[in-house]
């Protein structure tokens, strides 16, 4: 049966960027290397002002019914009024939680073209290749008891509670060890077992399935304060990291920067799987939908183009066209191409649709 990939261009520049990854989908199933269900869906603010909802049931079941999710970006100033329920970024939200998705994949990759992009310097960061598996579902942003309470002398205390189970820390660490083993076969677990009872849990258990399960791959831990200071000390020590939700929120950010480029960096939210294997993904660049350039046509289009990498690789277990779509971006990168954002002296400044067929060439 025909993979089916649901597309959800959003806002902004989404559907921008979309646009150009299309053309590669529309390539694999011209020459017959893949052939895909494509279906369309409206998301965010394009589907509050269709609908007068952020996200509809339709398109949440579409999503289900789904083997991957190509998501754009969503958000912008003309639905910032709206209520909380009524925000465009309520639609990946509901995406998340409709969809179990619980284990967030980071990665933070330098290109050698645009090295000097970084934030440190060349030496620390050539070849740089980071995995970040961040739990998306539990942790303090979810836990109970939470709440701003009114205290018996007048003051308030508010209250969020660190709370996490054995299961949802094995099913996240099972994919953190998964990746290292498609990798360089290490994993840092991240934590504050010094300090936190759930941290304490987290190690044990992460500990334990190593032992039992994942004995080839090597296991070390780092408190996440230590982490954060070895990120920018020396970030290539580290192949997979797999952490909670807090600390993988503060640590994923820090790592993008390592690497320079908001315009260049994907990321996947990946289900747990059914009976039958089925797991239920999401791709998605960490940018938003960069109202500032939205309809100028020169957004970066490659962190969308590698977010379909991610999903050609972990969805549709296509490794070859996965790597295939990542060599044609480095190459153009190579040629000297740039859209705006990681122009540099002496490079051409292409804009998206130019940056987009350059990568079909390749
Ligand atoms: P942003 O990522 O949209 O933009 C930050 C800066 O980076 C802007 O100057 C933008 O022009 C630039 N930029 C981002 N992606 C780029 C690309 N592909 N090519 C060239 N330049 C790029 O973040 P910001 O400005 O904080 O948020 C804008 C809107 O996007 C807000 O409504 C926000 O809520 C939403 N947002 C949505 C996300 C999502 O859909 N998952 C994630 C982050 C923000
Ligand atoms: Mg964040």
């Amino acid at each position: 049966a025909n993979k089916k990939l649901l597309m959800l261009p959003g806002d902004g520049i989404g559907p921008e960027v979309m646009r150009e990854v299309s053309h590669i989908l529309e390539w694999l199933d011209r020459r017959r290397i893949a052939s895909f269900d494509i279906g369309q869906g409206l998301v965010g603010g394009a589907s509050i002002d269709a609908t007068g909802l952020p996200i509809t049931p339709d398109v949440v079941d579409r999503a289900k019914n789904s083997d991957a999710v190509l998501f754009g970006a969503v958000g912008g100033p003309k639905w910032d009024k709206m209520g909380f329920d009524l925000r465009p970024e309520i639609a990946i939200l509901t995406l998340r939680r409709e969809l179990g998705l619980f284990a967030n994949l980071r990665p933070a990759t330098v290109l050698d073209p645009l090295i000097e992009a970084s934030t440190l310097k060349p030496d620390i960061v050539r070849g740089l290749d980071i995995m970040i598996v961040r739990e998306a579902t539990g942790g303090i942003y979810f836990g109970e008891p939470r709440g701003i309470e009114t205290l018996p002398d007048g003051q308030k205390r508010g209250i969020n509670t660190e709370v996490y189970t054995t299961s949802e820390i094995e099913r996240v660490a099972r994919v953190a060890f998964d990746l290292a083993r498609q990798r360089q076969g290490r994993v840092c677990s991240v934590e504050k077992a010094n300090v936190m009872e759930s941290g304490l849990l987290w190690r044990q258990t992460v500990t334990a399935l190593g032992a039992a399960e994942y004995p080839d791959v090597a296991l070390s831990h780092m408190y996440a304060d230590n982490c954060a200071m070895q990120l920018v000390r020396n970030p290539r020590q580290f192949d997979v990291i797999v952490t909670g939700n807090l600390f993988g929120d503060l640590l994923s950010d820090l790592a993008s920067m390592c690497t320079g480029s908001l315009g260049m960096l994907p990321s996947a939210t990946l289900g747990a799987p059914d009976s039958s294997g089925r797991r239920l993904s999401l791709y998605e660049p960490i940018h938003g939908s960069a109202p500032d350039i939205a309809g100028q046509g020169i957004a970066n289009p490659l962190a969308q183009t590698f977010s379909l990498a991610m999903l050609l690789r972990y969805s549709f277990d296509m490794k070859e066209e996965a790597a295939l779509v990542e060599q044609a971006c480095l190459a153009v990168l190579e040629q000297g191409l740039r859209t705006a954002d990681i122009m540099q002296e002496g490079k051409t400044r292409v804009t998206t649709m130019e940056m987009g067929a350059a990568v079909m060439r390749e």
